[in-house]
């Protein structure tokens, strides 16, 4: 039974006497050897805070003594407090949200809901690439088919999938400077030919994160707001992953000043990875019922209080304005490494959330490339470092949290270089 679990919680399916880690200190993590692995990766990009930040630590201690569950049905003022803060701190246009999730695949499910019940309109438009969650559904709605292949329930009737503004391989074999922005030009198309002819929703991530980093072009989200607006078609921020301050604004959205009328948060939320989920939007979508999407461990108290502390420290700190400043170096870094290795097609990325896109000499996407450049990070450079599209991408992410200083970051490069100089020299 352990090697089984063992084999889920590791890729590379370890000994059973190989070094554990055994706990993470701000944005490292330190095995039982004694050996300390800085963490590019955030976690699963959910450790804005990294591993440990005394505030959330104490905020969830001092909540587990009060109580760790309060039934729905018992008043508690934690919950609307919480929902309070985080919609005070929300782009203008929203004035509502929903509590009762844990995760983001299962907010996203609920803010489909919401856009179908608000709108009496059935089908819902996202991208290629994109993901949206490992539920059925979620699944259903995101841009891969091989996490789908063997789940028949894992298609929705009513999902269309359309090119993302993916310049770096575009759709339309075109280029910015006179594409014309085809990847919205088309979605007319897909509308009249592809639809229902009931189009409820579009859902977006800000930034593509696990179909590999994808930047949309300036101008996209302003041009895809003004498409959906003629069509009444409700937009969807999915910033499960770019939210919480990742690109150094507290919505990804705001990044964009693209004003969607949904936005759904999760992974950063807890701070340090306690999990809690949130559905944000316009008061005039305030149309769900209890009955209608909820979770026994929807407002968890121990998760608000997580989330609670989160935001003061987002707020009151300089952590933001440390991410927009700092991520600018970092993206400097990134693309002085671009120069000096040629495995590097691209550098994209804002604030500390960037991408490496791993190509063969000929421009196509390099998989095992970048898999070993990853591993080999990890082996020799105690960095850690995730890939994209679960490892059938070429992109190598670099996430470190929010809390990593300017020291960290030249590390996390300098390391990083380090591991693509091996695997190159490998051959
Ligand atoms: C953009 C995006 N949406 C949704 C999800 C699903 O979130 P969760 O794993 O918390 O269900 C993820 C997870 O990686 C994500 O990156």
């Amino acid at each position: 039974v352990s090697r089984v679990a063992l084999k889920v919680l590791s890729d590379s399916s370890p000994a059973l006497n190989a070094p554990q880690f055994i706990r993470g200190e701000g944005i490292h993590l330190i095995r039982d050897d004694g050996a300390v692995f800085v963490d590019a990766a955030s976690g699963t990009f959910n450790l804005p805070l990294g591993y440990n930040h005394p505030e959330i630590v104490e905020a969830v201690v001092e909540q587990v003594r009060r109580y760790s569950h309060l039934s729905s049905t018992i008043r508690t003022d934690r919950g609307p407090n919480a929902l309070d803060e985080l919609i005070e701190q929300a782009p203008s246009n929203i004035q509502a949200g929903w509590f009762r999730d844990l995760t983001g695949s299962t907010a996203n499910e609920c803010a489909v809901k919401i856009a179908q019940k608000s709108s009496g309109k059935t089908d819902i438009l996202s991208l290629f690439l994109s993901h949206h969650g490992q539920t059925q559904f979620t699944t259903a709605i995101s841009g891969n088919s091989f996490r789908r292949k063997q789940f028949p329930d894992a298609l929705s009737p009513h999902s269309i999938k359309m090119p993302a503004p993916y310049c770096h391989r575009c759709f339309f074999n075109a280029t910015p400077s006179s594409c014309g922005m085809m990847c919205v030009e088309k979605i007319g198309d897909f509308l009249e030919h592809a639809s229902s002819g009931s189009v409820a929703c579009m859902i977006v991530e800000p930034i593509l994160g696990n179909g590999g980093n994808i930047v949309p072009p300036p101008g996209y989200f302003q041009a895809i707001s003004k498409l959906c607006a003629e069509n009444d078609i409700l937009m969807i921020a999915d910033e499960v992953q770019t939210g919480m301050g990742r690109t150094g604004h507290l919505f990804a959205s705001e990044a964009f000043d693209w004003k969607p009328n949904i936005i759904t948060l999760a992974k950063g939320l807890g701070g340090i990875g306690i999990p809690v989920a949130a559905v944000l939007y316009e008061a005039r979508l305030d149309v769900l019922d209890s009955h209608d999407h909820s979770f026994t461990s929807g407002a968890n108290p121990v998760a608000l209080a997580a989330m609670t502390a989160t935001l003061k420290v987002l707020r009151s700190g300089e952590v933001l304005a440390d991410v927009r400043r700092n991520g600018v170096k970092l993206g400097a870094l990134l693309g002085a490494l671009k120069e000096k290795h040629r495995s590097i097609g691209d550098v994209r990325g804002l604030g500390y959330m960037w991408g490496l896109e791993i190509d063969k000499p000929d421009g196509s996407p390099d998989v095992s490339r970048t898999e070993a450049i990853i591993k080999a990070a990890a082996a020799s450079h105690n960095l850690i470092l995730r890939g994209s599209r679960y490892g059938f991408g070429n992109v190598v992410k670099v996430r470190p949290p929010l809390i990593a200083t300017e020291g960290d970051l030249e590390t996390i490069v300098t390391r990083l270089s380090r591991a693509i100089t091996d695997v190159e020299r490998a051959g």
